[in-house]
């Protein structure tokens, strides 16, 4: 079964570039906490493996996570993998698949003993044990007990100490790494195997192809599609873009994440384990209006139910601050003690980029993107999926994908708060063990298609050049505008159609795209432009997907139909683009409705109430 593009890779014309080749029996892409542990594993594995990053590992945007690892620990109150799986799954408004559920779930646990063993410095209890605290959405007996407290932090470090820790495990072993290197483009073969990757030096603009056995894409997110993001601004979602240039196809690109509390202005993250601290939101008239929207789980319901929530207070005039738009978060109530013990980073922050002594004032938040529910499509074993001559879950060999840049899909319509960590983990370790079964140590490779390097150097020469009107910068913004503006907490058909036709002219409007600097050391015009088609693409397959769904399911909240539909749409959305015509096509994938195994049955859909 041939999984072939959808249009040919025009041949290369321009200048000769001088590449220099590697040969590896496993690259990985991306070096946060899913590339590091799956780096890990395959090394572990006796695999030959190189890890390319655009940044140097520790900068990678897991640095940035702060509330903590959800796993059923059971060490604040008794918790199950069971209660854990049933809260995903309610998190997900059933978009979830089930099997993958129960897989992140199970292995949970002995992956947070794992990083423990390895060293992050996880908070303590009393008598020693990992400090885990409520988040969003997490409660004990399948929603009907209090909530659980079964996310393992480190202070509201934990993405840094966990980044910090997996780093160091990684240079254990033989991995090479190629830090400072940005993976322009996958090498596809005729019969639509993934043989590699080329990559750019950015230092000396060297060009390097590195062909493989398997390709683990870890890129993260693209969250900087839109103007106001919790993300790095390395989260373009390098790998999402080289894998629509591929003629592959993403998946539920709809669904993304507004974090009910980045600060208002630099949309800086407060995470929600301040809220797990007992911090509460209040509107102008000073009311815990939670209370009103989630009368059980209040600020800790999920996120996508809160972000809504003060989305309808603003709308209804009881914002905070000059223009009442946005809202108070108080911390201001809990005792300084734990504050500085608990919660020192995002104390920091907001004095930083609020001027708000948390003891004292209430934090101003806003919902800011945070997070993609959407990605490369995979099994749970991070195994690429497409789907081929009516096979849904058609595997493309030789290439994989994990962390945000996947979708697995565990998180379905919305991720629970500390449900990325432990992805990031537990599916980079099922990707490690995965290449240890199919990929064997040392094994000869077949010579690369003759055109294998076309496509990266055909895209690398035309920016590098680009002698258009319109510069990078300018069509960003657009971009992160209508994305902002036409595609937000809450969608109608109407602002959706006309996010549509904008983001189509962004798209459009590259064909006059023009840079400056014709360098190839240290070029951030060319890297910017790079980034930003990969932006675009999937902002434009974001739109698209959005506008196709007509039904309000999890992030995506559509007032024109404001009721989950199962009946028609508990269903994956699948999107191709073709960049030549620049076209969209969309499809659709089954929801696997069923576990991975008989120790627990299927979570039936049911209304979602917190
Ligand atoms: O709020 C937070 O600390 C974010 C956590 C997450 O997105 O999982």
């Amino acid at each position: 079964m041939a999984i072939t593009r959808s249009r040919p890779v025009p041949a290369y014309t321009g200048q000769a570039y001088q590449i220099t080749d590697h040969t590896f029996d496993v690259v990985v892409v991306g070096a946060g906490g899913a590339g590091l542990r799956a780096t890990v594993g395959c090394s572990q594995a006796g695999l030959k493996t190189a890890c390319i990053s655009k940044v140097f590992p520790t900068r990678s945007h897991t640095v940035a996570a702060q509330g903590g690892v959800a796993a059923s620990l059971g060490n604040m109150g008794k918790d199950t993998w069971q209660w854990h799986m049933y809260d995903t799954v309610k998190g997900s408004d059933w978009l979830g698949d089930q099997d993958a559920i129960e897989y992140l779930v199970r292995n949970a646990p002995a992956a947070v003993y794992e990083l423990e063993h390895w060293g992050v410095p996880f908070s303590r209890t009393e008598d020693g044990k990992i400090y885990q605290r409520p988040f969003g959405g997490m409660t004990t007996e399948f929603g009907n007990g209090p909530a659980a407290q079964r996310t393992c932090a480190a202070a509201d470090r934990t993405g840094h100490a966990m980044l910090h820790t997996l780093y160091g495990q990684a240079l254990r072993y033989n991995t090479e790494f190629f830090i400072e290197y940005f993976a322009i483009d996958l090498i596809m073969d005729e019969d639509g195997k993934c043989r590699g990757v080329i990559a750019l030096k950015l230092d000396d603009g060297t060009l390097h192809r590195f062909r493989s056995q398997m390709t683990i894409l870890a890129t993260g997110g693209y969250g900087r599609s839109y103007f106001s993001a919790t993300s790095a601004h390395t989260c373009t979602g390098d790998g999402g873009g080289m894998v629509l240039r591929a003629g592959l196809p993403l998946q539920d690109m709809e669904f993304v994440q507004f974090h009910p509390t980045g600060i208002y202005g630099s949309g800086c993250l407060i995470t929600e384990g301040a809220r797990g601290e007992g911090g509460y939101l209040t509107n102008s008239e000073g009311e815990r209006f939670m209370e009103r929207y989630a009368p059980s789980a209040k600020d800790l319901a999920s996120r996508d139910v809160v972000s809504r929530s003060m989305t309808m207070e603003i709308r209804a005039g009881r914002g905070v601050g000059k223009n009442k738009d946005h809202i108070y978060l108080h911390l201001d109530h809990l005792d300084p003690k734990i504050l500085h013990e608990r919660l020192p980073g995002i104390s920091e922050s907001a004095k930083i980029f609020a001027g708000v002594d948390v003891t004292r004032e209430p934090i101003p938040v806003i919902p800011t993107v945070h997070y993609n529910m959407g990605g490369i499509p995979t099994n749970f074993h991070g195994e690429v999926l497409t789907k081929v001559d009516g096979n849904p879950d058609a595997v493309v060999p030789g290439l994989m994908a994990i962390g945000e840049a996947a979708c697995v899909s565990v998180h379905g319509a919305n991720r629970l708060g500390s449900n990325s960590l432990i992805d990031l983990v537990v599916f980079g370790r099922a990707a490690g063990l995965r290449c240890a079964e199919i990929v064997t140590p040392g094994e000869k490779q077949a010579e690369l298609p003759a055109n294998s390097a076309d496509l990266s150097l055909t895209r690398l020469e035309r920016y590098r050049n680009a002698s258009g009107g319109t510069p990078t910068a300018v069509l960003r913004d657009k971009m992160q505008r209508t994305m902002q503006d036409n595609c937000a907490v809450y969608r109608t058909g109407e602002t959706l159609e006309e996010g549509h036709k904008q983001i189509h002219e962004v798209w459009a409007g590259i064909q006059d795209i023009g840079t400056t600097d014709r360098s190839l050391i240290w070029n951030s015009d060319l890297i910017e432009t790079l980034e930003f088609e990969n932006l675009i693409t999937q902002a434009v397959v974001t739109m698209d997907s959005a506008l196709q769904r007509p039904e309000s399911r999890g992030a995506h909240a559509r007032e024109d139909y404001p009721d989950r539909d199962d009946k028609d749409w508990m269903k994956h959305t699948l999107a191709w683009i073709d960049d030549s015509k620049r076209t969209v096509t969309l499809d659709d994938r089954p929801v696997h409705t069923y576990t991975m195994s008989n120790d627990i049955e299927y979570i039936k859909p049911k209304a979602r109430v917190y």
